[in-house]
């Protein structure tokens, strides 16, 4: 299992399993109001075609605190879903496992990632720019609960 943040041998990466679903629900639960059902990531583990869901544990405990789902469809690739667990953020986490994500699919020869952000989520948004992303457009009430647009950011994966 790879370490996620180099010179740092508490946090590992691994694909998500069944198993993982009540710890993932959880932060999913305490990090959005309209959050994801077992269903929908059981369906992204089953998925394997096309879905890329991953988990971040932490040992000694192997307790999950974070996770990411993406879609790799040929060279495009969709960040669907990211959280990190709230006692553990502002620690890099969420940063090493975009890193992540990016790396994995330009070695993969990907050309081009692109996500959907709330407006207001200053978190999620200022950590996209830092990783180089751009803002390429709105969609109108893309958000419920409450009602919001959201940002289209797009990043190019150079080779
Ligand atoms: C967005 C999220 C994944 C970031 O994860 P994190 O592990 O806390 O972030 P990191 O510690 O890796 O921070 C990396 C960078 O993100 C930005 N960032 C993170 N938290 C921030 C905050 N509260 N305010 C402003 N910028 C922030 C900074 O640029 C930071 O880099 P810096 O430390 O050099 O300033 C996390 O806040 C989260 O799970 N939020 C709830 C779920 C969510 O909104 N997901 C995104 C849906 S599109």
């Amino acid at each position: 299992m790879p370490a996620l943040i180099a010179g740092d041998s508490r946090y590992f990466i691994r694909r998500m399993q069944e198993g993982d679903l009540p710890a993932v629900r959880a932060i999913e639960a305490l990090s959005f109001s309209n959050p994801w059902s077992d269903d929908t990531f059981r369906g992204e583990i089953q998925n394997t075609s096309i879905s890329f869901p991953f988990v971040v544990v932490r040992r000694p405990g192997d307790e999950v605190v974070a996770y990411i789902v993406f879609w790799q469809i040929r060279d495009d690739i969709q960040v669907n879903n990211i959280a990190v667990h709230p006692d553990c953020r502002a620690l890099g986490i969420g940063e090493a496992l975009m890193r992540f994500a990016v790396a994995k699919v330009r070695g993969e020869g990907a050309a081009f990632m692109s996500l959907e952000v709330r407006q207001s989520n200053t978190a999620a948004v200022t950590l996209y720019k830092k990783l180089g992303f751009e803002v390429l457009g709105t969609r109108k009430n893309y958000y419920t609960k409450p009602d919001e647009d959201a940002f289209v950011m797009g990043l190019v994966l150079d080779q």
